[in-house]
């Protein structure tokens, strides 16, 4: 089965062909960070019309690359929610237009699904059960995955999402959107020990998690220093508080894996692109004797192929969209 899919929740408008489920034919991604750079986000209104622009092109070169055409395909697939209302709107509407015009079935994707089924175009053997953390600009969250189509969600934000942190603590500190590369390449220098920054709901038994109160306490950090003409060193600034980020995502995730019993944990979303989140996460599984899975860093952040392959598993237990179907910027997971 050949399932043409359709990414365009944030900034990225991405086309792909997946084979069968796990197999890349192609995978096309045309970005906009430079476009949003500028203005240190993403500006919705400017995201969509470079969606509509690119939707077309983008699709015909995923056909191109992965040697099909329209014809051959079998099933189309498309981001729902959550995300960008007008941006999801441009992917939906050219997904049913081309389920229309094909006559082909059409599959509606949760993003976040989609984020950790990228694990399974990483690693062929991987199979449910597994358990998945998920960290993106927008979502934190702890995940059993029961089955192909079975999602438990144990904890997730209560406020700010992990990459949102990593995003605003870099802007205030004078780097350009995104900003999580550059506080991962300055930590990698950094002291993560010069700073005490407090670990949001670190102590709690929950499986939830807070990152306002760390977001605002380096940001007081870096507004005191400046006001009372202090020096800053934006390495050891970065690692600390990365490391607050860290220790409470992997303690979490460890603590998930304890109590339900899993050996096999799939890190997911932007966030999992982070170089010091990956390392205490392996150091940590490895004690354990859990497997750690982490896609590449071009399947972590937003991408067609992940949503076909999520759209794959749904094809397969029937479960299809209707031609009415309208984007959800607040699907639930
Ligand atoms: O999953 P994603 O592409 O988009 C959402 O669905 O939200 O995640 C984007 C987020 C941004 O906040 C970005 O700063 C963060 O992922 N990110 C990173 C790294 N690479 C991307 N955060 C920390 N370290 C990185 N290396
Ligand atoms: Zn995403």
């Amino acid at each position: 089965m050949k399932i043409l899919s359709f990414e365009s929740s944030c900034d990225e408008t991405s086309c792909a062909v997946i084979e069968d489920g796990r197999h890349i034919l192609s995978d096309v991604i045309s970005t906009q960070v430079p476009i949003h750079k500028k203005f240190g986000g993403v500006v919705p209104e400017i995201a969509s019309r470079h969606h509509i622009e690119d939707v077309l092109p983008v699709a015909i070169e995923a056909l191109e690359q992965a040697g099909c055409s329209w014809e051959d395909i079998d099933a189309i697939a498309v981001t729902q929610g959550p995300g960008l209302v007008g941006a999801l709107l441009v992917g939906v509407a050219a997904a049913k237009a081309a389920a229309w015009a094909l006559d082909k079935p059409l599959v509606a994707v949760n993003h976040m699904e989609g984020h950790i089924f990228a694990n399974l175009l990483q690693y062929p053997d991987l199979e449910p059960p597994f358990l998945s953390l998920v960290v993106s600009g927008g979502h934190t969250m702890i995940v059993v995955v029961k089955d192909y189509n079975t999602f438990q969600l144990l904890g997730q934000t209560r406020d700010d999402a992990a990459g949102e942190a990593f995003d605003k603590i870099a802007r205030v500190m004078g780097y350009p959107y995104p900003g999580g590369p550059h506080i991962d390449r300055l930590a990698q220098e950094g002291n993560p020990d010069a700073i005490s920054f407090p670990m949001g709901l670190g102590r709690e038994h929950t499986f939830d998690f807070s990152f306002s109160g760390l977001k605002s306490a380096v940001i007081n950090y870096l507004n005191t220093a400046k006001m009372k003409k202090e020096e800053i060193n934006p390495k050891d600034v970065a690692a600390s508080f990365q490391k607050a980020v860290v220790d409470v995502l992997v303690e979490k995730a460890m603590k998930a894996a304890e109590a339900t019993g899993y050996k096999t944990i799939a890190l997911a979303g932007g966030v999992a692109a982070n170089s010091g989140l990956r390392k205490a996460l392996k150091e940590e599984c490895d004690k354990r004797g859990i497997r750690m899975c982490r896609p590449d860093p071009v399947l972590c952040t937003d991408n067609g192929a992940m949503i076909g392959c999520r759209a794959y598993y749904m094809a397969k237990a029937g479960d299809f969209a209707p031609m009415n179907l309208n984007a959800d910027p607040r699907l639930p997971f």
